[in-house]
């Protein structure tokens, strides 16, 4: 496969997983809620979609796994054809501005993996109904995911995980955002600098958003 190809797929597969992380945190937004109905009930109807949920966590998985493998291939080309590194970046400025998030990605990208896996064990697979985080919905027994986050959130080193895993997410997406476009083909000169001004201020939103879920619950809860 060329590179130009393998850079086209990680390009679609970080804009897919860019529009699972808009809607995750839309999700999550009910979490400002000072209580636990908003968040419970939207987690209840997302579990209620059954097979086509876990069809959609499959694709998910999928995508997360095509991103992380072209994202190492092109990591591994990049080094091979350039070994030692440069001992000093400079920007050229005008399209391929060097910076802390472009020079970074792949050190970005490992931590996010790393905090995906947790972050997936300990809320997705943590304790559920057997466990005792039990709520009401509608008349039937659902998990009470929101007491799992509040216990979660009130541990400050919780909170610094987090928080912390938020600012690396911004660095990664502040530049993969844009370069995506460029990688995808789908940049001309004029919309460059307004793709890159977008992704920074979309990288910023997320972050934010995200960012202020823990450190909220901490002082709210
Ligand atoms: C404060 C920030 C966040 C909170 C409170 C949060 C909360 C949650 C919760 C409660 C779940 C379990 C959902 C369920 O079982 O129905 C979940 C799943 C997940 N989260 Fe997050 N999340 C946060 C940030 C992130 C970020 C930044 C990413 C990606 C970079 C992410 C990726 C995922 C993934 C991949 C899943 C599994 C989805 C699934 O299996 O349906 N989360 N999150």
């Amino acid at each position: 496969m060329t590179t130009v190809a393998k850079k086209f797929i990680m390009a679609l597969s970080g804009l897919a997983l860019v529009g699972f992380v808009i809607t995750h945190l839309l999700g999550n937004l009910t979490l400002y809620s000072h209580t636990d109905e908003p968040f419970n009930a939207y987690a209840f109807k997302l579990h209620s979609f059954g097979s086509l949920l876990l069809v959609a966590e499959v694709g998910l998985v999928a995508i997360f796994l095509t991103h992380i493998v072209y994202g190492l291939t092109a990591k591994k080309t990049s080094l091979s054809a350039r070994p030692k590194g440069y001992r000093v970046w400079r920007s050229k400025g005008g399209e391929t501005p060097s910076n802390i998030s472009s020079r970074n990605m792949a050190i970005s990208g490992s931590i996010l993996l790393a905090f995906v896996l947790l972050h997936v064990w300990q809320f997705r697979f943590g304790p559920a109904i057997e466990a005792g985080y039990v709520t009401t919905m509608h008349g039937e027994q659902a998990r009470d995911l929101h007491r799992l986050i509040v216990e979660t959130f009130k541990n400050p080193a919780w909170v610094a995980v987090y928080v912390a895993a938020m600012l690396f997410l911004g660095l990664h997406l502040r530049h993969g955002f844009w370069s995506a476009f460029q990688s995808a083909g789908l940049t001309r000169h004029n919309t460059t600098v307004k793709l890159r001004i977008f992704g920074g201020l979309l990288a910023a939103a997320l972050t934010v958003g995200f960012l202020f879920i823990p450190v909220y619950i901490y002082f709210a809860f």
